[in-house]
């Protein structure tokens, strides 16, 4: 998952493209360059590295005046981080940058090399490049775009640049691209944040289409070659997106939102609670990938408990191999904040191919997966920049469970009591983050007694259980602690070996009916010397380790756990000095295989 861009304007073309994937650089950062072009020269300048590398280096150089380019940032997925595998790639006459993966590189490199094409990099883009070249050498510019796509194999998403040509072609087939517009001047980006700072108004290419982009014009054409009319969109985020607000990390910034987000989910659903009805269905399959996974994990015991439904949840890289068994009233809900997972989407269109219906649970609207399900429910999160989720991550979970809720309701599961009391917590629940996340004092405490150990456990039960997945991996993602979150009464069954002296356990204990089976547990560990650090909203011995939460209801007391999860992983990796918003080897929408 790279970020590209293009431009074609009167502005100062490199300043657009820097700041066009310094936009992107949450979708990776190994390494960055950008193509500058005018009727006589395309001047290419590439640097290992974060974009401020290569910013560095184009300081030192000359540059010639140029009024289109194109420029990517890399996450390495064919080739090694290095400057021979950094994109822009140019061959013979075409220079491009490529965010996907090619699945048939090697047959096409094989098949190229035959022609007589050397090749200087590891990677399928240079691959791709040398396809066109060869193409033009018989072909016009639009049956050479065509033939180079009907012979692609994979995900590609391509802005490209022809030798004498003032103008940009982008293409794309299952990786994300957008083409901002305005009068004079085009703006094409892997992701709406690219963009956004630039203009609002914008087109969606779809999968095999080419544009043929000059600044006046955005000239779209299908896979046979069919000139395609294309709606303009407008954007509908702020420049949120690129402005930290203030605070030191755009992951704090975004956790801090929690309640405010979560004010307006709940502004938008609490009066149209029935849209979120599922009782028709009898059988569930949530599949997704990461964090939201693990929030569809939160969704599963609330549906199943409360709302008498079978849920199965799978990661969607494992769903879309498996054989998925689907009765006569499945549902299958997809969740991705970016809506742009390539496993995800895979999945879905599996579930679409076994006549399914689907339901998505997304943030960022006009994704992939917003267009091709069913039906779609927006979480309406805003941007989220840091590559480590928070507040889209809540407020997946915050769906879900209303949707257990209504369901529940709807097949008369919930007495009338219960309902307001169920309704009261969920609107009393901003203010309760609130209060939580100004308690940083605690969580600085916390992270001071973690942050030098490289093993940390995560226990808990049942929903606890799906928390402690959620914590964990916030842990190891953002400060690269090996962590592992654990079925606590599956400690006894090998993991408990683990345990030695200080070793720093975090038990998570929400469940009054399994207060004491974890109470157990947590002596089993302290019985090996164990380090605990002890959540919950039981009534228990307290140490200067616990943290007490109020206890709420089933429905809504996830939602005060992670909050705390997010902060003491955020002061770990602070006090560790990692990359907080952009980790190593990270990106945020993992739009590859
Ligand atoms: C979460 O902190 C991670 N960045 C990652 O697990 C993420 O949740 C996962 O890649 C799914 O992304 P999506 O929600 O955009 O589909």
């Amino acid at each position: 998952m790279c970020g590209i861009v293009g431009y074609i304007g009167d502005k100062v073309t490199t300043e657009v493209l820097l700041k066009g994937i310094e936009n992107l650089e949450y979708r990776g950062y190994d390494s960055a360059g950008i193509a500058i072009a005018n009727e006589n020269k395309i001047q290419i300048i590439r640097e290992v590295g974060k974009v401020s590398k290569l910013k560095e280096k184009l300081e030192k150089e000359k540059l010639i005046t140029s009024s289109f380019g194109i420029a990517h940032t890399r996450w390495a997925t064919n080739g090694e981080v290095s400057l021979k595998n950094t994109h822009p790639h140019n061959v013979g006459k075409v220079t491009l940058v490529h965010n996907g993966i090619i699945e048939n590189a090697d047959k096409l490199k094989e098949r190229l090399l035959k022609k007589g094409y050397v090749f200087k990099s590891k990677t399928d883009t240079e691959v791709v490049a040398a396809l066109l070249d060869n193409y033009l050498k018989t072909k016009s510019e639009k049956q050479a775009l065509l033939s180079m796509v009907k012979q692609l194999e994979g995900s590609f998403a391509l802005v490209i640049m022809i030798e004498g040509k003032d103008y940009l072609y982008a293409v794309r087939n299952k990786s994300p691209l957008v083409i901002g517009s305005l009068k004079d001047e085009k703006y094409i980006a892997s992701d709406i944040p690219a963009i956004a700072e630039f203009t609002k108004d914008y087109l969606l290419l779809e999968d095999l289409e080419i544009a043929k982009v000059t600044k006046e014009e955005v000239e779209v054409y299908d896979q046979k070659g069919k000139k395609v009319k294309r709606k303009v969109k407008r954007i509908d985020v702020t420049n949120e997106i690129i402005d930290k607000q203030g605070y030191e990390h755009f992951m704090l910034k975004e956790i801090m939102e929690e309640p405010r987000v979560l004010h307006n989910l709940l502004d938008i659903y609490l009066d149209h609670l029935d849209d979120l009805d599922i009782s028709r269905y009898d059988n569930v399959h949530i599949v997704a990938c990461g964090s939201a996974m693990y929030a569809g994990m939160i969704g599963k015991v609330l549906l199943e408990e409360k709302a008498h439904i079978d849920v199965t949840v799978e990661v969607a890289s494992e769903y879309r191999y498996k054989k998925n068994i689907y009765r006569d009233k499945t549902l299958v809900i997809l969740i991705s904040q970016s809506g742009e997972t390539a496993d995800t989407i895979a999945a879905l269109r599996i579930a679409k191919a076994n006549h399914q219906d689907t339901l998505a649970i997304i943030n960022t609207k006009n994704s992939t997966i917003d267009r091709e399900a069913d039906k779609t429910f927006y979480i309406e999160a805003g941007v989220e920049v840091a590559v480590a989720t928070t507040k889209a991550y809540i407020l997946q979970v915050a769906l879900l469970s209303l949707m257990a809720y209504v369901t529940a309701k709807k097949k008369s599961l919930l007495d009338v009591d219960e309902c307001i009391e169920v309704i009261n917590h969920f609107k009393a629940l901003p203010r309760l983050i609130q209060n939580i996340l100004k308690d940083n004092e605690l969580y600085k405490k916390i992270a001071k007694q973690l942050y030098k150990h490289d093993n940390i456990f995560f226990i808990g039960r049942k929903m606890d259980y799906a928390m402690c997945l959620e914590g964990s991996l916030k842990l190891k993602e953002i400060s690269y602690i090996h962590s592992e979150a654990y079925p606590a009464g599956e400690l006894k069954h090998g993991t408990i070996s683990l345990i030695d002296k200080g070793l720093p356990v975090i038990a998570i204990m929400t469940d009054k009916k399994l207060k004491e089976k974890m109470l157990s547990n947590i002596k089993e560990c302290e019985a090996r010397y164990a380090k605990m650090f002890i959540i919950t909203s039981e009534v228990i011995d307290e140490k200067d380790t616990t943290i007490v939460v109020k206890k709420t209801d089933q429905f809504t007391q996830t939602l005060l756990v992670v909050p705390i999860l997010q902060m003491i992983a955020y002061n770990v990796a602070l006090l560790r000095g990692c990359d907080i918003d952009k980790p190593k080897n990270l990106a945020k929408s993992v739009t590859v295989e």
